[in-house]
């Protein structure tokens, strides 16, 4: 049997049922959280309450529930998409009493001349101490005839859960991140780069802002999707030399530099403005150059944040990762072997060991590379903490 995370009770009010409420369920479900649905009397026009329950796998509920003691077991009560009378209803206090011991989470669904700054800045005040605002941050909801609405995608829902159970122990930090591979252009249709898609970095940059630190995303041409996070700056650069630049500007002003991209080392000497025509010979050689190494440059730099690289190798990965750890400074390496079935580019999962400034070693079991980051973090977190005194 598959243990859950945690049971979530999704609130479903007005016409969003219609297209919200089924992907917002699986990507709960999908996330690893017990999710049910309770179904307003405003929703109901619109959906039965049969769909849910076969996603979910629990009778959807009508809400507000009647039944005493229903709502005990629910960590989180997500209230999502949120009609401007239910919210009304909330404000007021009028609705149901929730469970002291869950957290409220309210996506407001508005119409897009309603979503302005203010509209989230008054539904903000309302909720505070209350419940958490989730805000569209450009997405929205087409409804055919209905019109359109504004309310945050199923993912900034998910997101928002994810963060709402995790101790904000970053709270007030600032991280930088890098993540990717960048792209060395040779002309304007060719370029150098490698395989690294930007997974194991955008999944450090999410547990850090999960945890409340404001986090700045350099990263290269990602296949890994950037995530719309309210609390991550991403910052696009191409090249090893553009990134090296965004970093230096950015890096002083952080707590944390985890530097996880998988910048090319060798970039071509000249740039051709004009497509390079094949010649007549049967091979053809491009000349490169080295890129600045920008882990070993944040390395050198006095009062830098804590720093921690990562270490790709095939083989030796352990001198070779100590080897770097020292040759750039760092405060810890993260390394993997590259050629391990699971660990490595374009994979979900991912096996690193963890060496550390002081000497100690951390072998991470294979893992999803979500757990890695998080798994990364907290050793960070120990280091940082240990390192103020706090
Ligand atoms: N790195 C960097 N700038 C570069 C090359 C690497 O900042 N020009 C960083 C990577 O982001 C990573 C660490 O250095 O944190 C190690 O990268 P890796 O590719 O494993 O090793 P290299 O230092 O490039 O050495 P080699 O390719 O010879 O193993």
């Amino acid at each position: 049997m598959a243990l859950s995370l945690a049971k979530v009770l999704v609130v479903a009010d007005g016409p969003g049922v219609m297209l919200h409420t089924a992907p917002l369920l699986l990507a709960l479900s999908g996330a690893g959280y017990d999710a049910s649905v309770a179904v307003s009397a405003s929703a109901g026009i619109f959906a039965t309450p049969f769909s849910p329950s076969m996603l979910t796998g629990h009778a959807a509920v009508a809400w507000p529930p009647t039944e005493e003691g229903a709502l005990d077991d629910t960590k989180v009560i997500l209230v999502a998409p949120c009609s401007s009378a239910f919210f009304r209803e909330l404000a007021e206090g009028a609705a149901v009493r929730f469970p002291e011991k869950a957290k409220l989470l309210v996506a407001p669904a508005v119409l897009p001349a309603d979503d302005v700054e203010e509209t989230w800045l008054e539904f903000e005040r309302m909720g505070r101490g209350r419940w958490a605002v989730i805000r569209p941050f450009g997405s929205r909801l087409e409804l055919g005839a209905l019109g359109e609405l504004r309310t945050a995608s199923p993912e900034q829902c998910v997101e928002a859960v994810k963060r709402s159970l995790i101790r904000q122990t970053m709270a007030g930090k600032r991280v930088l991140v890098t993540a990717g591979p960048t792209a060395e252009d040779a002309d304007p249709v060719r370029y150098v780069t490698n395989r690294s898609t930007g997974r194991m970095g955008v999944a450090l940059a999410c547990a850090a802002a999960r945890r409340g630190a404001e986090v700045t995303l350099v990263h290269g041409p990602m296949s890994w999707p950037v995530p719309n996070v309210p609390n991550i700056i991403p910052v696009p650069v191409r090249s090893a030399s553009q990134m090296h630049e965004a970093v230096m500007a950015k890096v002083m002003a952080q707590d944390v530099a985890i530097l996880c991209a998988a910048v090319a080392d060798y970039t071509p000497v000249t740039y051709s403005d004009v497509k390079i025509k094949k010649g007549h010979e049967a091979t053809f050689g491009l000349l490169l150059k080295r890129t600045p190494d920008i882990l070993a440059s944040v390395g050198k730099l006095p009062n830098r944040p804590f720093l921690v690289g990562f270490a790709a190798e095939s083989d030796h990965v352990e001198a070779n990762a100590q080897g770097k750890l020292t040759g750039k400074n760092c405060d810890m390496i993260c390394a993997n072997d590259v050629t391990e079935a699971g660990s490595g580019f374009a994979v979900g999962t991912n096996r690193v060991t963890v060496f550390m400034r002081d000497g100690g070693i951390e072998r991470l079991l294979q893992m999803s590379k979500d757990d890695v980051a998080r798994k990364i973090l907290v050793l960070i977190e120990i280091r940082l903490h240990g390192q103020d005194g706090s």
